[in-house]
């Protein structure tokens, strides 16, 4: 059976393409979910992709990743810089996460510079657009083959 990977990206990311194209890129939620779709298949992984503006249901979907899925890659957008609960419901299902960001979140404001969720993560990956959604799934493959 292969094994699944969950995708989860947090509030106003349903806006990309249009939400600040200078910061965020042209490309589409729905382009970074084709992308991961693709990435998990040539890597033989299943890929749950969803987005939330609701952070209880963020933090709902998480648990039920416990014993279901195998890794978890999550860009928190801006419940990076605020929400210790789904730092805490990330660190309690005990799966790998990788942090994703789409910008460069160290070379923003000062308030961005700080995340909850680091300190928890496998991973941090900040910078590189859709790129990073790539990157973390490759590493999240390769983990798990061993
Ligand atoms: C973001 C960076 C966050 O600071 C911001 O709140 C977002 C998106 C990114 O992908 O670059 O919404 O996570």
């Amino acid at each position: 059976m292969p094994h699944t990977l969950l995708v989860l990206n947090g509030p106003n990311l349903n806006l990309l393409g249009t939400r600040e194209p200078a910061t965020y890129g042209r490309e589409t939620l729905d382009d970074i979910a084709a992308l991961c779709q693709r990435t998990g298949a040539e890597n033989g992984l299943d890929i749950e992709f969803r987005q939330t503006n609701h952070e209880g249901q963020l933090i709902d979907w998480i648990h039920q990743a416990r014993g279901r899925c195998a890794g978890i890659l999550i860009n928190p957008a801006a419940w990076t810089h605020t929400s210790v609960a789904i730092r805490d419901a990330l660190a309690a299902v005990e799966l790998p996460v990788i942090e994703v960001h789409l910008s460069n979140v160290h070379a923003r404001e000062a308030f961005r510079q700080h995340s909850y969720v680091s300190g928890i993560a496998v991973g941090v990956i900040a910078g590189l657009g859709s790129d990073g959604y790539r990157a973390g799934i490759q590493h999240l493959a390769k983990r798990l083959q061993g």
